[in-house]
């Protein structure tokens, strides 16, 4: 059987930092309330004139991962594309990536699950290398939340948290047994969804099937039941990552590093406190970038390897939690 090995990773974020003081000008929050509840002291948004977007966020954080890759973009053979913010509500940014880095017509998968996309874009792609189907796999995470939060007092519980970017992986097909993604493992509970969600713009109507939705302010912006959020975070992240571990035969202790999503500080400490890790085997960039969803990932495993904290042999896992409720973890050996 063929493993998915990353031979490459990358990662862009805007240029334009947003502290926390430049969000007191905005909305009645503070830089203490921002850094206790979440960790958060800024994030990248873009700004006007616009010359970003998540496709083309997304078609930076590739350039860098195809580079260090030491591929040429014509070798890749599939795109998987994890976003919750798409360029066009249709088609999604899968294809402009495509269009922007001047391949041939390969085919591009969108992938839709939040927080957790960038884990199930790389388990979709992992199962096209298994199978012997392609050799050489693109899968990036983007995301441009800026323009779509409510940054007045009205929204501040959200807005405070969200920030843009981009990451990528190219994934190769390797013989190597045991080495390269070990294992993903996915789940959703849609009861959820409603604890965070973005009514509309969505194709559901006010009728039968989804009674009062309505077209008016209070729908346009994202709605977070903050609180039940962080209370099935804590306890389904740590359940996924037992339940890799458990899946390939290793322990807690046998981990070098798990690499939380970034939602909020808070969180990914209580997992760790809970799985017993130490400081050095779990990091966090929340405080730079704020929660950039489906991107966060690939942009923490990108700066960790910049920084020689990946490396060759290890084993990491991944593990995210967020809206749908989805959550999902991957244990890599590099
Ligand atoms: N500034 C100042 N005050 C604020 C702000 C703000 N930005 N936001 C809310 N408050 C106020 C509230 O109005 C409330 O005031 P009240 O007590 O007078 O009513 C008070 O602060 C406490 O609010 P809580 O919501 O109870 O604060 P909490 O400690 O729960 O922290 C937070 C909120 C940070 C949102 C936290 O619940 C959280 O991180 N939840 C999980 C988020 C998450 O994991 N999301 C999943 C990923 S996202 C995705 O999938 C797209």
């Amino acid at each position: 059987m063929k493993y998915a090995k990353i031979i490459g990773v990358g990662h862009y974020v805007p240029d334009n930092v947003v502290t926390n003081h430049d969000l007191v000008k905005m909305m009645d929050t503070s830089d203490e309330w921002i850094q206790e509840r979440s960790g958060i002291i800024e994030r990248r948004w873009i700004k006007e004139p616009y010359e970003q977007s998540t496709a083309h966020m997304g078609f930076e954080a590739a350039k860098m991962a195809i580079q260090r890759a030491g591929i040429t973009n014509d070798e890749i053979e599939l795109i998987v594309f994890a976003t919750l913010s798409s360029d066009y509500y249709f088609p999604g940014p899968g294809v402009k990536i495509q269009q922007l880095l001047g391949i041939g017509n390969v085919g591009a998968i969108d992938v839709r699950a939040q927080c957790s996309g960038f884990i199930y874009a790389i388990s979709v792609a992992d199962q096209f290398v298994r199978t012997g189907m392609y050799k050489t796999v693109l899968v990036v995470g983007s995301e441009t939340h800026s323009i779509g939060l409510d940054k007045t007092t009205r929204g501040r519980t959200t807005a405070v948290l969200f920030g843009d970017g981009a990451g990528a992986v190219v994934l190769r097909a390797s013989e190597t047994p045991g080495v390269g993604i070990l294992s993903t493992h996915l789940h959703s509970q849609g009861e959820h969804a409603e604890k965070l969600f973005l009514k509309a713009p969505g194709t559901g109507r006010d009728g039968i099937i989804y009674p009062g939705i309505e077209q008016d302010v209070d729908n346009i912006y994202p709605v977070m039941d903050g609180q039940f959020v962080f209370k099935n975070a804590v306890v389904r992240m740590e359940e996924a990552v037992k339940e890799a571990l458990n899946a390939n035969g290793y322990k807690v202790s046998d981990l070098d590093m798990v690499l939380a999503h970034q939602a909020n500080l808070r969180i990914s400490q209580f997992v760790q406190r809970k799985l017993g890790l130490p400081d050095d085997k779990m990091y966090s960039n929340i405080q730079k970038y704020g929660n950039t969803t489906s991107a966060t990932l690939p942009i923490l495993m990108s700066e960790l390897w910049e920084q020689g904290k990946i490396t060759e042999g290890k084993l990491y896992a991944l593990v995210a939690f967020g809206s749908g409720f989805t959550w999902a973890s991957a244990l890599i050996k590099w």
